[in-house]
C-alpha cells in the first residue's frame, strides 16, 4: 500500500477569497501485476513464449500485461532459423520481436550456441560436417541473427550450456570441438562484433543444485573476464526438476560469486513442478524462495519458462501431464505462486 499526500483546495470564503490547503491522504494499491511489482523493484519479469500462442488472444493479453520481458521458446535457436542449410527463415522469430516490442517487452534472444544440443536444438546438418565448415557456420550463423535483430534485441544468450551435463568440466560437443578450447570467448567475440550495443550473456542449467557445476560456471566467468572476452551476464536456468527448491542459500551465493566477477545475473528458465507431496502452497513458498535470494544477491531478472501449466515444455521432457510447473494455470488464472512471487518484488521494491 502506498499513501499519497494531496493538498486541496478544501474552502473558499467568498468575501476574504482565502484559500485553505489541507493535507489528505489517498491510499494507492500496489501493483496487481508482476509486472507492475517487478517495475517498482527495478527488474524485468520474463515470460518464455512459443509464436504458435500468439494466435491466443487471452493468452497474449496476459503475457503482455504480467511480464516485462519475453524469450522466444524455440523461435531463434539454430535448428528452427536454419533448419536447411543455408536457408534463413526469422518468420517467427519476427511475429515474437513484433509482439515484444508492440508491448514494451525486453526480447532475451535465446540462443545462438548450444553444443550440447546438436541435433536438437541446433541443426541435423551440423552433425555431419568437417570442424572447418562447423567453424564457419557457426560464425555466419551468429552474423546473420544478431546483424537481423540489431538493435531491436537487447541482449543474447550467446552460448547455451556451456559446461558439461553434470560438471566440473566445459562441454565436449561438435562445436567445441571445432572451435577449440576457447570456444566460448570465441562466440562471444564474434555475436560482439555484430551487435556492439548488445548484452552479450552465457546461460546454464542446475547449477543451483550441483556445486561441482557451479565451480565450473565460475571458473569459465573467470577465464573469460581474464581473457578480456565480451560478456556481460550468466542466466541460470534454474528448472528445478526435483519438483524442490535448492538449499536454502545456494541461490544467494552462486549469484553472489558471479556479481563479484562483475557480470550480470538473471534467473532465465525458472519453472517448479509439483511432486508426489506438494501443494499449490509449497510450491509457492519455493518461487518466492527462490526469487527472493536472487533479487537479495543482484539478480536483474526473472524469467519463467511458459505462460501456464497448460504451456509447459516440463510434461513432455519429464514425460507426464500433470506437472504444472508455472505461475498461472491451464485457465490462465494465477496461482498461489504468482502470489507470492509478487510479494517478493514488491518487497523488494
Ligand atoms: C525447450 C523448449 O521449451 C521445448 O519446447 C523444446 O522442445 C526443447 O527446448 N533449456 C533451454 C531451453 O535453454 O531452450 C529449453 O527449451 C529448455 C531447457
Amino acid at each position: 500500500m502506498i499513501l499519497l499526500a494531496a493538498c486541496s483546495s478544501a474552502s473558499r470564503d467568498e468575501a476574504a477569497t482565502t484559500t485553505t490547503m489541507t493535507t489528505t491522504t489517498t491510499e494507492v494499491e500496489a501493483p496487481a501485476t508482476l509486472r507492475g511489482a517487478g517495475d517498482e523493484a527495478g527488474v524485468r519479469v520474463g515470460v518464455a513464449l512459443p509464436a504458435s500462442r500468439l494466435d491466443d488472444a487471452d493468452a497474449t493479453a496476459l503475457a503482455a500485461a504480467e511480464f516485462s520481458a519475453l524469450t522466444p521458446e524455440n523461435e531463434m535457436k539454430w535448428s528452427v532459423v536454419e533448419a536447411e542449410r543455408d536457408v534463413i527463415d526469422f518468420t517467427a522469430a519476427d511475429e515474437l520481436v513484433a509482439f515484444a516490442e508492440q508491448h514494451d517487452m525486453a526480447v532475451r534472444g535465446h540462443t545462438l550456441v548450444w553444443g550440447q544440443a546438436v541435433g536438437n536444438g541446433m541443426p541435423d546438418w551440423l552433425a555431419d560436417l568437417p570442424p572447418d565448415e562447423v567453424r564457419a557456420e557457426v560464425g555466419v550463423f551468429i552474423d546473420e541473427v544478431v546483424g537481423h535483430y540489431r538493435g531491436r534485441v537487447p541482449r543474447w544468450d550467446v552460448v547455451n550450456e556451456p559446461i558439461s551435463l553434470a560438471g566440473p568440466v566445459l562441454d565436449d560437443n561438435p562445436i567445441s570441438r571445432a572451435l577449440g578450447p576457447d570456444w566460448v570467448a570465441w562466440a562471444l567475440d564474434r555475436a560482439h562484433a555484430a551487435d556492439p550495443d548488445a548484452e552479450l550473456w552465457i546461460n546454464e542449467h542446475s547449477v543451483e543444485s550441483l556445486p561441482d557445476k557451479a565451480d565450473a560456471l565460475v571458473a569459465l566467468v573467470e577465464d573469460l573476464r581474464a581473457a578480456g572476452a565480451p560478456l556481460d551476464g550468466v542466466g541460470l536456468q534454474t528448472h528445478l526438476f526435483s519438483g524442490a527448491p535448492p538449499e536454502p542459500g545456494a541461490i544467494a551465493e552462486l549469484v553472489g560469486r558471479l556479481r563479484a566477477l562483475d557480470v550480470r545475473v538473471a534467473i532465465t528458465e525458472l519453472d517448479l513442478p509439483l511432486v508426489d507431496g506438494s501443494t499449490l502452497e509449497t510450491q509457492a513458498d519455493g518461487f518466492a524462495q527462490v526469487v527472493e535470494e536472487c533479487l537479495a544477491a543482484g539478480c536483474e531478472e526473472v524469467t519463467v519458462w511458459g505462460l501456464d501449466d497448460s504451456a509447459s515444455w516440463l510434461d513432455a521432457f519429464l514425460g507426464r501431464t500433470d506437472t504444472d510447473p508455472l505461475l498461472f494455470d491451464e485457465d490462465l488464472r494465477p496461482k498461489p505462486a504468482h502470489a507470492s512471487v509478487r510479494e517478493v518484488l514488491l518487497a523488494a521494491a
